[in-house]
């Protein structure tokens, strides 16, 4: 996968310009905008603008543990930010950065408690989208920004989404199109030896180990990894229908035994062809397609609730490359937590 955005960069359209140029007017005077990023849009505050960060939370109903991630377009802005910065971290840096590649490190002081919910670690990232890097260098100075969805909910993958999650609760809302990868990036503590991943994403363990040959893959739910990553213990992704898994080997037969049954069903299908049905009101096939998959889930849950599906049936995949962080939102997403 390359992630290498100045291979695919095109100029900004005077419109973006004008855009952004209003963004960071809007910033500055305390607002919070949504804006587009490789992986998902991201609901952006000054991370020295305290108030800003907590209409982050109260838009998002985010729970006050759960930390933001800062997001920087110079890496010389870590000098400010972080305390020590091992030389394997900067390895990886030189390597996936931009791109969807979130690190955590030592802290410094000028990093606002708020942000971190008081952790003595903060998550660092440079986006790999060309409007995301132009409003940060314009603003020259970092943001904090989660996803721009309300808190459990799937992240928006594109404007439209957006919209339909935060609409006018945020000050303005970015377009950048539809998010090349879809999935949020890899979270990656390098502050414990060996370093190790909290939140899988597009930047799997194959690449990471390419030049860090020990990292390891480390993101349960035991009570231990809650306290190191608190953001993955909350309910995740979920839309407003249920989700159920079917593993490959049992596809046709899943979706059979829906057949009779009073409801309006969705298939999300990696490797089956999707049968004629006549109650699956909405459907996708990804032709063994991982990143297809991993790119469209977030909107296909979007289109699944415009569409009033009930129920999802969504195909499992295989745990290689970034079937690892699919399977990790699919489970989250069909997990019924607090609902
Ligand atoms: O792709 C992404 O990472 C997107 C875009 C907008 O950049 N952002 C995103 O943010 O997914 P959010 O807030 O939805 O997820 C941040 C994740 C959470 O699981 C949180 O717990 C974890 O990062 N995190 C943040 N700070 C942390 C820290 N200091 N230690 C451990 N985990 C941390
Ligand atoms: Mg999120």
């Amino acid at each position: 996968m390359n992630f290498n955005i100045y291979s695919r960069m095109t100029k900004m359209k005077d419109f973006e310009c004008e855009q952004i140029k209003k963004a960071v007017r809007i910033l500055k005077h305390g607002g919070i905008v949504v804006f587009p990023t490789e992986t998902v849009y991201g609901l952006g505050a000054r991370l020295s603008d305290e108030n800003a960060i907590k209409k982050i939370f109260a838009v998002k109903g985010r729970p006050f543990d759960n930390p933001l991630i800062v997001h920087i377009s110079d890496k010389s802005q870590l000098r400010f930010l972080t305390k020590k910065v091992p030389a394997p971290a900067k390895q990886l840096m030189e390597k996936f950065w931009p791109g969807p590649l979130t690190l955590i490190f030592k802290r410094s002081s000028q990093v606002p408690s708020s942000v971190v919910n008081g952790l003595d670690t903060v998550a660092i990232r440079m986006p790999a989208h060309l409007v995301a890097l132009q409003l940060l260098r314009s603003l020259k100075e970092p943001l904090a920004a989660p996803s721009a969805n309300r808190s459990g909910r799937p992240s928006p993958t594109c404007y439209e989404d957006v919209q339909k999650e935060l609409g006018t609760k945020v000050d303005l809302i970015l377009n950048g199109g539809n998010s090349d990868l879809g999935l949020e990036s890899t979270v990656l503590d390098v502050t414990c030896k060996p370093f190790r991943i909290l939140r899988p994403g597009c930047i799997t363990l194959e690449h990471l180990r390419e030049v860090v040959p020990n990292v390891i893959l480390n993101f349960s739910k035991s009570d231990n990894e809650i306290s190191r990553s608190p953001g993955m213990k909350h309910r995740h992704y979920q839309p407003d229908c249920k989700v159920v898994l079917v593993r490959p080997e049992d596809f046709e037969k899943k979706v059979l035994r829906w057949k009779n049954k009073n409801v309006r069903l969705g298939v999300l299908s990696y490797s089956k062809k999707i049968p004629e049905q006549k109650n699956i009101v909405f459907k996708k096939y990804f032709h063994k397609n991982k990143n297809k998959y991993a790119r469209n889930l977030y909107a296909c849950f979007f289109e699944a609730e415009k569409t009033k599906v009930q129920v999802l049936l969504s195909e499992t995949v295989d745990r290689k490359g970034v079937g690892t962080a699919l399977l990790d939102r699919l489970n989250r997403a069909s997990e019924n937590g607090s609902r």
